[in-house]
């Protein structure tokens, strides 16, 4: 089958190792991917400019081959101190329950998004991917006219549409079953909730640029469906969170090994944003809150020292264990043997 995405990007395989942020995609991970045949993609949303730079000199000083750099699009929140003041006491008992301090404000909700792209830019990836919102027509210009190949997010055909309106290459198809944030920029996150293959099959259908499926893919067999369904790339993300490589933290890794099938659901609670990760304790205890948290940068910011001190202390009850639905058929191999295994599963 023709694969004109792969072509202009070198790619043995039609696979895409998703971005991650929350420490999955180290430069080893992605050098290793790549180097392996497939796209890595380094998730850098949650570095500085300056930690954008030194990860892809550690990626370069590892593979020539090409990889992707990931960013949201976001804008520095104007928080409103009500649902500030209402989230701060609902994480105070958490807090104590691990010797923490009350909860405060953090010195930042985020990283300066015109500056991660500025640098995205000088920093010549093969590809950049990007999600929770879309770059205006100039931006994606800007891109292309540096030799970058632009894939947005869509959980939906408007978004698709909306994408490639505004030049994208190509289309990531993030479908329900995706492990980690929606990526949805266009009506409520709850009401882009379109199983993979389903929205695959939607995109390909109705836009002219590629597309990449996502959401719920752990071996080549289901490769080989979502390619059967018109996509030209698979984007794998909860298939790599347990390579020796991935840098998630170890009480996170642990979890996803014991992770039954049906494990997995939809919160806000622990980022103010629709993610999809293990159930836990926290997960079930805030449920009742989780409307009424203060939107993604916010309530993520606001529980990244009790996220952190969770990883610390293993403490899996109140870590965010984010994964897709797949999560339980999740191996722990090293990522150029599981890239391996994923071509030869799929026969592509
Ligand atoms: C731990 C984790 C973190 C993620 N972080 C990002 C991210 O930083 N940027 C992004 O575009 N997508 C992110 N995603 C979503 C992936 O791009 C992709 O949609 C998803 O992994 C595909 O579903 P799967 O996990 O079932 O393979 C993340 C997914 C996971 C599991």
């Amino acid at each position: 089958m023709s694969r004109p995405l792969c072509r202009k990007l070198g790619l043995a395989v039609p696979l895409v190792q998703a971005p991650m942020a929350g420490g999955a995609t180290t430069p080893a991970l992605v050098a290793a991917v790549s180097g392996a045949g497939a796209l890595g993609s380094l998730a850098a949303a949650a570095l500085t400019p300056a930690g954008m730079v030194s990860e892809v000199a550690a990626i370069r000083a590892l593979t020539d081959s090409p990889f992707a750099i990931n960013l949201f699009v976001q804008d520095t929140p104007q928080p409103d101190t009500a649902s500030l003041d209402a989230a701060l006491a609902r994480l105070a008992p958490w807090h104590a329950g691990l010797g923490l301090p009350a909860p405060g404000l953090p010195d930042k909700w985020c990283e300066p998004f015109a500056e991660q792209l500025e640098t995205l830019i000088a920093l010549q990836p093969a590809a950049a991917s990007f999600t929770f919102g879309i770059l205006t027509v100039g931006q994606v210009a800007c891109l292309r006219a540096a030799g970058i190949m632009v894939v947005g997010t869509a959980t939906s055909l408007a978004e698709g549409l909306a994408w490639q309106a505004a030049g994208a290459d190509a289309v990531c198809a993030q479908g329900e079953e995706a492990g980690g944030h929606r990526g949805t920029f266009l009506g409520e996150q709850s009401d882009s909730l379109t199983p993979m293959l389903a929205l695959t099959r939607q995109l390909a259908g109705a836009l002219e640029i590629p597309v990449i499926a996502a959401g719920g893919m752990m071996d080549g067999h289901d490769m080989a469906a979502a390619l059967a369904a018109g996509a030209q790339a698979c984007q794998l993300g909860t298939a790599f969170l347990r390579c020796p490589e991935s840098g998630i933290s170890a009480p996170w890794k642990q979890a996803l090994a014991e992770a039954p099938a049906g494990s997995t659901r939809l919160t806000r609670a622990f980022s103010g944003r629709l993610a999809r990760g293990v159930v836990n304790g926290y997960m079930q205890a805030m449920a009742d809150f989780e409307a009424a948290a203060p939107a993604y940068p916010l309530m993520n910011a606001l529980t990244g020292p009790l996220r952190a001190a969770a990883a610390r202390q293993s403490r899996a009850e109140c870590l965010s264990l984010w994964a897709g639905t797949g999560v339980h058929r999740a191996q722990a191999l090293p990522a150029a043997q599981l890239v391996a295994s994923l071509a030869a599963g799929c026969a592509c």
